[in-house]
């Protein structure tokens, strides 16, 4: 049995590196194997090559980790102790290369000249080394309530006019809304000016996208797709409640057919990449941020960390990259479109500004209007929101296309998760008039096409360019018909430039990379106030034109997070308020360097001073202390020719920064990285029903803030979302419901029964696995080789195990505020730690279904996926499988 793998390994070992360029990604085994990503500067003065620091380091390289560049995604084989007691040991990899760094520093001496200088070109080659943890992403969506509404007149009419069949049609209010006309995408127009969206792909990063249901075969774009959680080729959703990422493909390109309803930009293509469905390592979100970003346009992206008012998280560093990537290279290098949901956490007093991707400079971030243009209570503010678009609120939901038999349609999609794709829709429609729109083009003609609605709600503000900006609607509700009209006479704007003051520290304020505060100044009872100075020659010297998003990045410690308050005054009495009082935020961590962004001052002169104040809501037990910030100023160039691109590096959040960004960093991010807390879109079942508003501003005055909760204050009970309780709604609605009630009660006792009792084979499993001969060096191979059928299982059940054996310390995590969570393997993110039976029960029973749907295709990949079960002769200059050096 070990005789062709030995051969084939030392075929594969006699190869350029370059072989592990994958067409598709290959499969992951996080139960047996830890995986790391490496940053390789291949040019790296006195350097070492990427298979040489790969045998220091005691790992294998799987691939390149997705389209970035000089990035490798590595493996190493769990311990024997690791794989029984689930626990985190040392981490030899890690380890290893701290002591290779401590190794490059220490004085030659006779001895060690070699090892020193062996260990110099590991640490110059390598940028950046990070362990790979399982995450959860959280949707943002709604369950299934109303029927759908009868027909009317005028979207009948429509309907004859574009001889649209499709059934559903005319309750797709979003397209032609037959009783508040005034309110929908207004796609028609563009409808008629012949754009359908031909030409475009659109990627829905999701839970998958069943492309069977005929409303969506024609337009699914194949080869664009992947499923990132079963590593297979197809994005087909499995689980019952998958239904997230077919909805929003539906909305924007459901075929005129006579299936649901259409598409708005119906005759273009999406694509699905499946990160949704289970746990999810950043190189993986990495990977499918930038899943085939030369042939798709946009990315939907209708999901992020819990909208529950009390996290407080962004992408990691990989992540961030791959964004910048796909900005920088994708579309031949006019700029992947990243379209984010804001969230649905309002009700908890949640605020897009806490959340690193729809805080993100790089992505469009939509919030969500009602069909009578109300702002539905579950939909986020802050600065950083861009526009708003339809989605459920005041009695009506979106109708769209559905997963499922029988061409299944959707008739009670909703949430900000909805109000995404509907932006999305319109930009696919855009792209093909403009297909030559950069990414901030998109941007641009947001800001200047869309439109006020609820002109008496006191949350719009005028902006210093002469616009209207609220922390509830952004720049306003997104029109299609203007946009592509604005769109075709668009004149591209110059390169992007950037421009960073120095951070102040004030009072001496510090923070160090294990985030210890020191110095700083006390938040008292009128806050503490500090100002930045911005000069026109900065600017010139900087090449810096007009001034577009600003990131103000804040070190605060606090006992009480929730209490705190940020906002930003610029030199011509804009204010942007960057933080306002979460009641439920009880984290005692402050802000360690977190980035918050605005847009409410796209087009101001940025020359004076920047007034940052800082403030808590002056209870007398909890109490903090402001250390320092620092701006970054974003905008398009004076001279085009003296530009260059934006790129990345390795986080730096030390107050002072240390950050270079000139020189190479390294950095080894510890395994504790942050971790997703748990899969709930705390978007409650009466998102669609509740009445929205346009009378609050979404952040009271200072007068207001002795009572930060009566705006935030939940209207109903906070309820999970998906899944379960939309079921259950289904069935209370018909006759059957008691016994769906009865049923369901029993499969969720049964299942629980089976799951215990599966957990403890799998125990007692892996402990005949782990007595097999060879330690810890025994293949994934050799495990294969059993019984067919129960390796797999064997993998199922511990990556469900592990799981539940994380609740515990999930719990943990929470209490100490998210990004706290010390470590832990594997599956971590929480898997089971969740209120929301929707995802908590159906589990078991999925996981006992493994093979289907699954294709065993691994054969053909293994030789770069399996650790050899012989010691490798080493001497044959194979790093598949080098081992522990030292
Ligand atoms: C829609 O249904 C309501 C009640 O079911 C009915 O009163 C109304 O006339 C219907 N409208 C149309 C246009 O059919
Ligand atoms: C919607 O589109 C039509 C053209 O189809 C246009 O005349 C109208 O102004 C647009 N509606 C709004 C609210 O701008
Ligand atoms: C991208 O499009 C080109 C031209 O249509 C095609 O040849 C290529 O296979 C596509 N690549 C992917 C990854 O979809
Ligand atoms: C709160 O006040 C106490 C007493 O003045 C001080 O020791 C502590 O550092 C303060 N906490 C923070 C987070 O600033």
């Amino acid at each position: 049995m070990l005789l062709p793998w030995t051969l084939l390994l030392a075929f594969f070992s006699q190869q350029n590196p370059s072989f592990v360029f994958a067409a598709t990604p290959a499969k992951r085994f996080y139960d047996t194997h830890k995986y790391y990503v490496i940053e390789h500067n291949p040019r790296a003065p006195s350097g070492a090559p990427l298979d040489v620091v790969a045998r220091s380091l005691g790992v294998e390289v799987v691939e390149r980790a997705g389209e970035l560049e000089d990035h490798w995604l590595v493996r190493a084989p769990k311990s024997r102790r690791e794989l029984v007691s689930r626990a985190e040991v040392t981490d030899h990899v890690l380890g290893a290369f701290e002591i290779l760094k401590a190794r490059s520093t220490s004085p030659l001496s006779a001895r060690s000249d070699e090892e020193a200088h062996h260990a110099r070109s590991i640490v110059a080659s390598v940028k950046f080394l990070a362990r790979q943890e399982l995450r959860r992403r959280v949707k943002r969506a709604p369950p299934p309530i109303r029927p759908p509404d009868n027909t009317s007149a005028s979207s009948k009419a429509v309907a004859e006019r574009y001889s649209i069949k499709d059934p559903l049609f005319t309750a797709q209010w979003h397209l032609v809304n037959d009783e508040y006309p005034v309110h929908m995408m207004n796609v028609t127009g563009a409808w008629d000016m012949g754009y359908t969206g031909k030409g475009v792909i659109s990627a829905l990063v999701d839970d998958g996208l069943d492309y069977r249901n005929k409303d969506l075969t024609d337009n699914f774009d194949a080869a664009g797709s992947y499923d990132f959680n079963d590593h297979t080729d197809l994005p087909t959703p499995k689980m019952f409640d998958d239904h997230h990422g077919t909805r929003c493909a539906g909305q924007i390109a459901a075929i005129k057919n006579d299936v649901c309803g259409i598409g708005i930009a119906y005759e273009s293509k999406v694509a699905g990449l499946r990160i949704l469905s289970g746990p999810i390592s950043d190189v993986d979100e990495a990977a499918a941020l930038n899943y085939g970003f030369q042939n798709t346009s946009i990315y939907s992206c209708s999901w992020g960390p819990p909208d529950n008012g009390r996290s407080m998280e962004g992408p990691g560093y990989l992540i961030q990259k791959a964004v910048v990537n796909g900005i920088n290279n994708g579309r031949g290098g006019k700029g992947s479109i990243f379209v984010f949901a804001s969230g649905n956490g309002a009700a908890h007093g949640d605020q897009c500004n806490f959340d690193g991707y729809t805080n993100s400079i790089y992505s469009v971030t939509v919030s969500a209007v009602d069909y009578k243009g109300l702002h539905p209570y579950y939909s986020e503010p802050c600065a950083a929101n861009m526009i708003v678009a339809y989605s459920s609120g005041s009695g009506k939901h979106i109708v769209t296309t559905d997963m499922g038999e029988n061409n299944a349609c959707a008739t009670s999609h909703g949430g900000t998760s909805a109000a995404a794709p509907n932006a999305v829709g319109v930009f696919a429609l855009a792209l093909e008039a403009r297909p030559d729109l950069t990414w901030r083009d998109i941007q641009y003609l947001c800001v200047e096409t869309a439109g006020i609605i609820n002109p008496e709600d006191p949350d719009w503000e005028p902006t210093h360019s002469g616009q209207l900006y609220s922390y509830k609607y952004g720049y306003g509700v997104l029109d299609a018909y203007r946009y592509i009209t604005a769109a075709k006479d668009w004149q591209l704007v110059k390169p992007q430039v950037w421009f960073a003051p120095d951070a102040v520290q004030i009072n001496d304020g510090k923070m160090t990379k294990d985030e210890k505060f020191s110095g700083g100044e006390p938040i008292g009872p009128s806050g503490v106030k500090s100002s930045i100075k911005v000069t026109r020659d900065q600017l010139d010297s900087h090449n810096f034109d007009k001034l577009e998003h600003i990131n103000v990045k804040v070190w605060i410690s606090h006992s009480k997070r929730g209490d705190v308050e940020v906002e930003v005054i610029s030199p011509k009495g804009i204010k942007s308020v960057l933080a306002g009082a979460r009641y439920g935020d009880m984290a005692d961590t402050g802000f360690p360097g977190w980035t918050f962004m605005s847009i409410k001052h796209w087009g101001e002169d940025p020359v004076g001073d920047w007034t940052i104040k800082v403030s808590d809501q002056k209870t007398p037990k909890e109490n903090g202390t402001f250390h320092g910030w620092s701006m970054m100023f974003w905008g398009s160039a004076i001279d085009p020719d003296k530009t260059s691109k934006f790129e990345i590096q390795p986080d730096d959040n030390l107050l002072p920064p240390s950050l270079d960004l000139n020189a190479p960093t390294v950095t080894v991010h510890p395994t504790s990285t942050k971790t997703h807390t748990k899969p709930t879109a705390h978007l409650p079942p009466d998102h669609g029903d509740a009445e929205g508003e346009n009378s609050r501003p979404a952040f009271p005055g200072q007068a207001d803030a002795a009572n930060p909760s009566e705006t935030a204050k939940p209207t109903s009970t906070p309820t999970p979302d998906e899944g379960w309780f939309s079921d259950m709604s289904n069935l209370v609605s018909s006759q059957k419901w008691l016994f769906g009630a009865v049923g369901a009660v029993a499969v969720f006792g049964i299942a629980t029964l089976i799951f215990f009792w599966r957990r403890r084979v799998a125990q007692r499993k892996l402990a005949t696995y782990t007595s097999l001969p060879g330690g810890d060096n025994v293949a994934m191979s050799s495990l294969r080789d059993g019984a067919t059928g129960a390796p797999r299982t064997r993998e199922l059940y511990d990556a469900f195990g592990e799981v539940s054996d994380d609740e515990e310390a999930d719990e943990h995590t929470q209490l100490r505020g998210p990004g706290r969570s010390t470590g832990g393997i594997g599956f971590h993110s929480g898997f089971l730690d969740d209120d929301d039976p929707s995802t908590a029960g159906p589990t078991p029973k999925y996981r006992d279904e493994p093979d289907s749907g699954r294709t065993p295709r691994e054969p053909e990949r293994q030789p770069t996926e399996n650790v050899p079960s012989s010691p490798s002769g080493s001497g044959d200059g194979s790093w598949e499988h080098a081992s522990q050096t030292r």
